[in-house]
């Protein structure tokens, strides 16, 4: 067993960056080389703290950009609250190989500029650039492909995204449009109905890998009515948060549909609910469902067990984080470019089976 280590930094720390902080300091296969976090608040604090362990790591968080890149590291998760393509080209050519949470999801026609600067700062570093996170990068691609393998003859693989907000209560609530307007919403829904370019990547990918050639995106949006007023938090740790008043926007679903051969043969559906005090009555059991109609049909559900209160919370955050981070060690030994699923293979994740 190879007992290497590898040097990673952290690059923020909200909820994903956190989570992702933690396994590094957990791992005894990785060191932690650096934490970047843009909240001077959180600035010379020690990582662990950061963290919500009680160890002492010795490595203090720096709001200084320049230090963290002069540092030597291996790898970084890189997981702000939106991409900056030019800074995830520094850090490859600073000799550091990128995990991204925040995208770009690569390879991806619809980003042909960023994809190429990304491909440059690789070859300047010698380093290796890879997109992930949960969905897109997980749910929505390598998961129903290898449950492909279980398949005689597919017709048409559905992944849902169930979450139930009231219970889950997270930053994008509010941002996402609950509480607006249904008519207003959905004369502009804050998923414009080209988002699905940033899942792209995803797509394509399992496409690609059933030899079909996507010829077209549809994209719907449908929303649910509030039917009584529901108060809301924006998540552990922060401050804020309102009433969804009863007759405003309580549920939202999108879905995007791949067609190849004049046929859907991909969907990704988005239920984001506030519970059940809305109508219609969607599905608010917390999860990512693969649904694969086809000779045998197959249905798989990922999600937490539920709480004692009988509802799930939903990992998909913390799951992003942690994709990224046991992604990371592989990601350190490809060759460098531009890396994908296929690339990177099955992954083998050092360090998971440990004590507690
Ligand atoms: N691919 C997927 O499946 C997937 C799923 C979920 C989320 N994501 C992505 O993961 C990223 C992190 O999500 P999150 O839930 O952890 O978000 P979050 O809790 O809001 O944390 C984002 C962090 O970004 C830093 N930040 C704050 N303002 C910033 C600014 N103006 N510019 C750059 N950075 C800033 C802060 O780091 P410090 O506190 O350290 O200063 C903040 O804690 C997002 O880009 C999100 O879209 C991807």
């Amino acid at each position: 067993m190879s007992q290497k280590k590898y040097r990673i930094i952290q690059w923020c720390t909200g909820v994903v960056g956190k989570t992702a902080l933690r396994h590094f300091i957990e791992n005894p296969h990785i060191e932690l080389a650096g934490v970047l976090v843009t909240n001077p608040d959180k600035a010379g604090k020690d990582a662990g703290e950061i963290a919500g362990l009680s160890v002492k790591t010795g490595v203090e968080a720096t709001d200084d950009v320049e230090k963290i890149l002069a540092l030597k590291a291996d790898g970084v998760l890189f997981a702000p609250i939106i991409t900056d393509v030019d800074m995830i080209c520094r850090l490859l050519c600073s000799g550091k190989n990128v995990a991204s949470v925040a995208g770009p999801f690569l390879p991806n026609e619809y980003f042909e500029a960023e994809q190429e600067k990304i491909e440059a700062a690789c070859r300047d570093g010698k380093t290796s650039y890879l997109g992930c996170g949960v969905h897109p990068g997980f749910s929505g691609d390598i998961l129903p492909l290898t449950l492909a393998r279980l398949m005689n003859r597919i017709d048409r693989i559905q992944i849902t995204e169930f979450i139930d907000k009231d219970k889950n209560p997270m930053v994008y609530t509010e941002m996402m449009g609950f509480g607006a307007d249904p008519a207003e919403l959905l004369a502009k829904p804050r998923r414009a109905p080209d988002t699905w370019r940033h899942f792209y990547q995803s797509l394509d990918l399992v496409a690609k890998s059933l030899g079909k050639q996507i010829e077209k995106v549809t994209s719907n949006f449908e929303v649910a009515k509030a039917t009584k007023d529901i108060p809301y938090t924006l998540g552990e740790g922060r401050t804020g948060g309102g009433i969804v008043k009863k007759g405003t926007v309580g549920g939202q679903h999108y879905e995007w549909t791949a067609y190849a051969d004049g046929r859907p043969l991909i969907s990704y559906h988005f239920y984001w609910t506030m519970g059940e005090n809305v109508e219609p009555k969607w599905d608010i059991d917390s999860r990512y469902q693969v649904t694969i109609q086809g000779d045998p049909p197959l249905e798989v559900r990922l999600q937490s067990p539920p709480d004692a209160d009988g509802k799930r919370p939903f990992f998909g955050l913390p799951w992003t984080g942690l994709l990224g981070a046991t992604a990371l060690p592989a990601l350190c030994d490809a060759q460098p470019g531009l890396v994908t699923h296929v690339d990177l293979g099955v992954m083998q994740p050092h360090g998971l089976a440990r004590p507690a």
